[in-house]
């Protein structure tokens, strides 16, 4: 494959990008990123940018704001410098869940992040598994939304094939979408592993925060099942939608969700819980502190250095 592109990455998640790079055969492009003891960043590029393409990688986890800084400004000084077509990616697009006023009075979160990419130069944006496609159409800028799902469903598969015959290993296993609103994206994640899916009923109270479950739609009684989300934050949806099913008499409950923020206490809640193997990928980075014995997080740097690929 011809080179004639060059990857730069942000502070977010570093190593991801340095096995993105590997995978395609080329070295992180040379930056320096500097944080002033006011907490204002600086980047400059310290390389010849050449005539090809030139991707930015820095998914929006935490520090969010910190993160979206430094890629906004990684597009300006790549532009200044000569780049001729920018490339975001943004495997993990914080803000997606505020892509609509919810209340009177509210900001339009996910459309100042679509603005703020776009005055940086970017030309084009990669996400996986955003959490609304809603929050892409506030972008001029042509975007793509892949999922990581398929790479998912093979660890999940190979766990439920364990000790099992390859015909009957997914006999009487259920995906388990958590709410309503992500009955779309487990499809995938079903229909990889050729089984049916079922829907939590789940309300959050808009004001605490607070989740309740109302019901599901599809039979779980006996079955495997696995629940998908698109994000684990403080991991109360998966602990909810497990102790739920717990009562509903399935047999063995696992979880698979795209983003691990694991914020707060929520390794410790998920270690506790009835789930019996929680799958996720390295899109965000989950440092020794936040791992726990039920967390397996699976690579997905090969998914997007052929992202990369299918760009040039
Ligand atoms: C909600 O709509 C999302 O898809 C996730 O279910 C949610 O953000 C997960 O958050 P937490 O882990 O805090 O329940």
């Amino acid at each position: 494959m011809k080179k004639n592109f060059k990857i730069f990455a942000g502070s977010a998640n570093y190593l991801l990008a340095k096995k993105v790079a590997q995978n395609l055969g080329v070295a992180l492009g040379k930056a320096e990123v500097v944080h002033f003891a006011d907490g204002e960043c600086r980047v400059r590029v310290e390389e010849e940018l050449g005539s090809g393409t030139i991707f930015v990688f820095q998914p929006l986890c935490p520090p969010v704001d910190e993160n979206l800084m430094e890629l906004s400004l990684f597009g300006n000084t790549l532009k200044r410098n000569g780049a001729r077509k920018l490339v975001a990616i943004v495997p993990y697009l914080s803000y997606a869940r505020q892509d609509k006023v919810h209340r009177k009075g509210e900001c339009l979160s996910a459309e100042v992040v679509a603005k703020i990419i776009e005055a940086s130069d970017f030309e084009k944006l990669i996400t996986f598994d955003v959490h609304s496609e809603k929050a892409l159409s506030f972008f001029k800028i042509p975007t793509e939304n892949l999922s990581t799902l398929p790479v998912l469903a093979e660890t999940v598969s190979s766990i439920f094939r364990a000790g099992k015959e390859k015909a009957d290993a997914l006999e009487d296993c259920a995906v388990v979408a958590p709410d309503k609103g992500a009955t779309g994206r487990v499809q995938r994640l079903a229909k990889a592993l050729g089984v049916k899916v079922v829907v939590i009923e789940k309300d959050r109270d808009l004001l605490t925060g607070r989740l309740k479950i109302k019901g599901v739609k599809g039979e779980v009684a006996g079955k495997r099942v696995v629940i998908c989300d698109d994000m684990i934050t403080s991991g109360g949806t998966l602990v909810l939608a497990a102790e739920f099913l717990k009562h509903q008499k399935v047999s063995e409950i696992f979880a698979c969700a795209v983003h691990p923020l694991l914020v707060k206490s929520a390794p410790q809640d998920l270690q506790k819980s009835a789930i019996k193997k929680i799958i996720t990928t390295d899109i965000i980075p989950v440092p020794k502190e936040k791992r726990f014995k039920k967390l397996e997080v699976v690579t997905v740097a090969s998914l997007i250095a052929s992202a990369i690929e299918n760009n040039l």
